[in-house]
């Protein structure tokens, strides 16, 4: 069964700017921040999915990014380390919720960002770096939890988590079984995903720009920003399940879907 965790934006707002979708002169609607994330955990509960809560603290608004509170396989969870002082206390709330929840929590060393730059396919950790997550942290990833890790170069700042740039469409692995943007990667990066994903869905800068990327799949059934019109219609094409969920005002925080959904295998 796929689990999640997820964290209700009670707090959410936009009161700094650590990425360039922020604009804290702008107001938010946490209201409707609140009503788009619900839908999207009702969602998630219709797919039979097991989602969990973690208590949002208050003054983290970007806490509802879930992604971004660690990293767990085999039931253990690798803590994220966050680059900005703005979001260092979520490190240790996640931590708390692993601990209690009973996984083995290995203490981060070095700056991740949870699966906002970690995310596996098939036995193989992808990992981005380039604006948050320093490299350094691949290899702790690869110690830590004993898998191959291939580092990807992130270089547009729109695009500064891996999660932001790539989609798992299936997490068993395989030629297809991811989605990318390659303009969001160094030519280096661009190769390996080439090699490693030839039959990959290659997304456009439109659907790109609305975080379509930032989507979220058990394997079968894809939830995405319904505003990437073409990215979804790929997918029905591949045969994948597909459900558009609106969260536009936590794309002000530049988070989507996947961002607000941690994975927790055991
Ligand atoms: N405002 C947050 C930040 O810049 C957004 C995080 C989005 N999360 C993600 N997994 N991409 O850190």
């Amino acid at each position: 069964m796929t689990s999640v965790l997820m964290c209700r934006p009670e707090h959410f707002t936009v009161s700094y700017r650590i990425n360039p979708w922020m604009r804290p002169e702008q107001a938010t609607d946490t209201r409707l921040a609140l009503a788009q994330w619900e839908t999207l955990h009702a969602v998630y509960r219709d797919l039979g999915f097991d989602v969990r809560l973690v208590d949002p603290l208050p003054g983290y608004p970007d806490m509802v990014y879930a992604a971004n509170g660690g990293t767990v396989i085999d039931g253990t969870a690798l803590t994220a380390r966050f680059r900005h002082t703005e979001r260092a206390a979520e490190g240790p709330a996640y931590g708390a919720w692993f601990r209690a929840a009973g996984f083995a929590v290995h203490q981060a060393r070095h700056v991740n960002e949870g699966e906002g730059d970690l995310l596996l396919v098939g036995d193989t950790v992808y990992a981005g770096t380039g604006f948050r997550t320093d490299p350094r942290a691949h290899g702790e990833a690869a110690e830590v939890f004993g898998r191959e890790v291939v580092s990807l170069q992130l270089i547009d700042p729109r695009y500064y988590h891996l999660d932001t740039a790539f989609a798992v469409l299936d997490p068993a692995g395989g030629p297809g079984a991811v989605a990318y943007l390659p303009g969001a990667f160094d030519d280096a990066s661009q190769e390996v995903l080439r090699f490693r994903f030839p039959d990959a869905v290659v997304v456009s800068d439109d659907d790109a720009a609305v975080l379509g990327l930032n989507c979220f799949s058990d394997g079968r059934t894809v939830v995405h920003a319904p505003q990437a019109e073409k990215f979804a219609a790929d997918l029905a094409e591949r045969g994948f399940g597909t459900v558009g969920v609106d969260t536009a005002e936590l794309r002000r925080g530049g988070g989507g879907i996947k961002c607000a959904t941690l994975e927790l295998r055991s």
